[in-house]
Formats: C-alpha cells, structure tokens, sequence
C-alpha cells in the first residue's frame, strides 16, 4: 500500500511542485469551488498510477493543484464511494496520497440530507462528530505502522479548533451555520422513514453517502479534518415528497455562492 500511494504523489509532485496544505474534497454538486483555484494544475484521476476512476454524475473526476486565497491547496473535484463498488482502500486512497503530499488539513464536503427536523434544505452544518452505520471501516485489515496506528483515537475526529474557525468565518460574512453530527450510510438507496427516525433517536443530524471512511483514514493519518454539510433535502418520511437526485443537486446549486465564500474564508483563516 505504501509504495502504491508514495507512487501517485510521486507522479502528481511531476504536476505540480509546490507541496498543498490544505486537502479539498468536495461533494456533490460542490467541485464548482475547483473552478475557484488560481493556477490551476488538473489532473484526471485516470492519469494517475494507481488511482480508482469515479463514475457518478456531477463528479468531474480530478485532482486540481492550486492556489486559493494565498493557500496552497490540493482539491478532489468528485470523490469515490463504496455504494459505486469500490472497496473501502480505493474509497479512501486519495486521501492517503493527500498526506503523502504534504497535506496537514482536510476539509470535507458533502450533500447531506437533513434528520435533525429544524434544519431547512440550503442550510450549511458544520459536522462535530460522525456515526458510522456503512457497515464497514476503511481499517479493517492488517494495519501498516508506517500509515498510522492501530486502534486510532476518534475522540475528537473533526477538530474543535477548526469547528471555531469556521463559525467565526460564518459569523464574519453574515452565513449562518448549523453544527452537528453525519451519519455515513453505505447507500445507494435513500434511507426509509423508519431508518431515519432511527437515526435521530442515536442522534443524527444529518445524514450522508460519503465522508466518514475519509476522515477515518485522515485521522489514521494525523490530519486535521474540517467537515461541512450541505443540506440538500430533508431526510425521508420528513416532508410527504419523495426524494431524487434532482432535487440534492438543484439545492446545492443554490447554495453555492455561500458554500463558496465560506470555505473559502475559512481557507483563508487557515493560513
Ligand atoms: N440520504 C442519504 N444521502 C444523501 C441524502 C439523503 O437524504 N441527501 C443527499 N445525500
């Protein structure tokens, strides 16, 4: 494994030479902050040694190298997920390769949809912790000292400091945020009424495909991880509407220029 992503980072550092900070991984409907990056070096995940390839819509597939805000920054313009059939390794390689680049800090994206009853589609929730219900861990298996350790700490896995940033960035451009806790489900389908009032009993806020096996392997690595949610749509049996694709993408479409202008603040923060 670690010659497999000392690999692609050595190929990608050909592409671009100065080490990124910061790790973008953006979600649904959210690459349009790669389009925002000065200096832009992109390069398609199929150039990449090693790399999985992404089939979804709405996920352009690159790694784009930049600049933003002064930062450095590396950022996942679609990202891989296990209900596409890719095993937890692959779903979770790229951010192996982030760290092996130089990256300190990852901020993760997602559309999510909303379990926690006050929260309103367009709202942005900054995530304080995760529930795991995948079914998986992207750390089963022998573990590789020279990657992290074996029994990694998730006590504090979306760090407190960086939760603080980016409520004041909020704050600061008059944004406001909700925070609160993502359940990762495996998917593909969306989850039923009864799943969902499930999910608020243990505690749920929102509640998503994707994110919980990056930031296992990103606090594996010792990164920092920032997590932020897009409520794209109200979870089941929430509203008398069925849910769709559609809607996730028209909503996060129209949230767009706040999502921008925050993470980029925060980004900014960071330096
Ligand atoms: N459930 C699971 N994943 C999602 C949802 C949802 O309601 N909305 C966006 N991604």
């Amino acid at each position: 494994m670690k010659q497999h992503i000392e690999a692609s980072a050595s190929y990608l550092k050909q592409q671009f030479g100065e080490a990124p900070k910061i790790g973008l991984i953006l979600g649904s409907g959210l690459g349009v902050l790669a389009d925002e990056i000065e200096g832009a070096v992109r390069v398609p995940y199929e150039s990449i040694p090693n790399f999985p390839v992404s089939t979804v819509e709405g996920h352009a597939g690159q790694l784009v190298f930049g600049t933003l805000q002064g930062v450095t920054v590396v950022a996942m313009q679609g990202r891989f997920h296990y209900y596409e059939g890719y095993d937890m390794q692959k779903v979770t390689f790229p951010v192996r390769v982030m760290k092996e680049l130089g990256v300190e800090t990852v901020v993760v994206t997602n559309a999510a949809g909303g379990v926690n009853t006050s929260f309103e589609p367009g709202d942005l929730m900054l995530i304080s912790d995760h529930l795991n219900f995948i079914g998986n861990n992207p750390l089963i298996g022998p573990n590789d000292g020279a990657l992290g350790v074996r029994f990694p700490d998730m006590s504090e896995a979306y760090s407190r400091e960086l939760r603080q940033l980016a409520k004041g960035a909020a704050d600061g451009l008059g944004i406001s945020v909700q925070e609160g806790v993502y359940v990762g489900m495996s998917g593909p389908t969306y989850e039923t009424p009864a799943e969902i009032r499930m999910l608020r009993t243990l505690g749920g806020d929102a509640v998503g495909m994707s994110t919980v096996p990056e930031v296992i392997v990103a606090r594996h690595a010792g990164l920092k991880v920032l997590g932020i949610s897009c409520i794209s749509n109200m979870a089941a049996g929430i509203l008398d509407q069925p849910l769709n694709h559609e809607e996730v993408i028209e909503t996060t479409e129209r949230v767009k220029a706040n999502f921008l202008a925050l993470v980029k603040e925060i980004v900014r923060q960071m330096k």
